[in-house]
């Protein structure tokens, strides 16, 4: 398996592996939630010395790709959030999402669009929900959801499963203040 060099671990390689054993044509309604109970049992079944997971939290790096499926196009990406990390409400176009915390805390706010999408660049936003992503909280987000991630106890690490490339999809950015919606 073509796991990045510097991420070589058993539980690691058992997680990816359960992905790529469920994955079938990844057109299933459940893989997200699939995904989300794989990635809250990797989180309990790796401690912070293992080596591979030790070396991330020592990097810091605010964004890893940590590995790419070759046949799927699936991605998990690897982050460490300092305090006051966050990014504006998005969504992942036609693709889903399983953000999972394994240190810190991240608040992740869910939006409703309460405009009728009908005037090009133009969408206002509502609060929905609020999940709160402590140690070990994994939840998935699936096409079209709009959120927003904010680290709160940091150094975060915090987990990123991509169904899909994100730089090959149209998807979109919204900014609260002016009401608008673009495309990235
Ligand atoms: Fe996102």
């Amino acid at each position: 398996m073509a796991i990045n060099a510097a991420v070589k671990g058993d539980s690691f390689e058992r997680y990816i592996e359960e992905i790529r054993s469920i994955w079938g044509d990844g057109k299933d309604p459940q893989l997200p939630f699939k995904v989300k109970d794989l990635m809250a049992n990797l989180f309990s079944s790796t401690t912070s010395d293992e080596p591979w997971m030790a070396q991330l939290i020592r990097e810091g790096k605010p964004s890893r790709e940590l590995y790419r499926d070759p046949d799927f196009g699936f991605i998990q990406m690897g982050h460490v959030h300092s305090k006051g990390h966050g990014n504006a409400p998005h969504d992942h176009g036609p693709c889903w999402v399983v953000y999972g915390a394994y240190r810190g805390l991240t608040e992740i706010t869910l939006y409703r669009r309460t405009d009728d999408g009908k005037e090009p660049g133009r969408a206002t936003l509502e609060k929905k929900e609020l999940h709160r992503l402590g140690p070990g909280v994994v939840y998935p987000y699936l096409a079209g959801d709009i959120h927003s991630t904010h680290a709160v106890e940091t150094p975060a690490v915090v987990f990123r499963f991509l169904s899909y490339d994100l730089l090959k999809v149209e998807r979109h950015r919204y900014d609260l203040e002016k009401d608008t919606v673009s495309v990235v």
